[in-house]
């Protein structure tokens, strides 16, 4: 296996967009109750970046997902590994993700988490596939569009690896 990464967005360019996405966030949500809720592992670095940056009150918190025969066909089932452990009732809740492709993990989390009755629910995701999506997700916060290929690195994995490297890019 011989796939060197390519550089897409580079770390400076992602930490002016986060700077950007935290300052919308820090307005709309000021004087409200918020609660961040970062999807493992992949939004990890971006969560923790993208925290620190936001200048209001946020609770922090984490969920996991696994999918099986993949969230990658409509027929995936996806699973709970480790739900939030925050209360949400009467908060406003932020999904915090990495990457939106298909769509299925984020429609099945919305809806998971919405029985947990927060007062609103949105999703902030770093990166945006739209040419594989199967089902509509609303992103009321989103860094940058990417092509039709696979993204490594800023939290992103290839089995598991790179995604120590502080930039994003393609595997060619
Ligand atoms: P989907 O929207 O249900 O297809 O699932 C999105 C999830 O698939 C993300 O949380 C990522 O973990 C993973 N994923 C999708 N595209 C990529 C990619 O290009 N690189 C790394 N992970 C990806
Ligand atoms: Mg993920």
């Amino acid at each position: 296996m011989d796939r060197k990464p390519k550089t897409l967005i580079g770390s400076a360019r992602i930490k002016r967009k986060i700077k950007d996405l935290a300052r919308q966030i820090s307005r709309d949500y000021k004087g409200k109750k918020l609660v961040l809720v970062g999807i493992l592992k992949g939004a990890f670095v971006f969560m923790a970046d993208l925290a620190r940056e936001i200048t209001i009150p946020v609770e922090v918190d984490f969920i996991q997902v696994a999918s099986y025969g993949a969230s990658r066909t409509s027929s995936g089932v996806i699973k709970i590994k480790k739900d939030i452990d925050l209360p949400v009732v009467g908060k406003h809740v932020l999904l915090v993700e990495d990457i939106i492709d298909y769509g299925y993990t984020m429609k099945y989390l919305l809806k998971f988490l919405k029985v947990k009755k927060p007062k609103s629910i949105r999703v902030c995701a770093l990166l945006d596939k739209p040419a594989r999506r199967e089902v509509e997700v609303p992103i009321a916060y989103k860094g940058f569009d990417v092509p039709d290929s696979f993204v490594v690195g800023y939290g992103l994995d290839f089995a598991e690896k790179m995604r120590n490297l502080p930039d994003i890019s393609t595997l060619r």
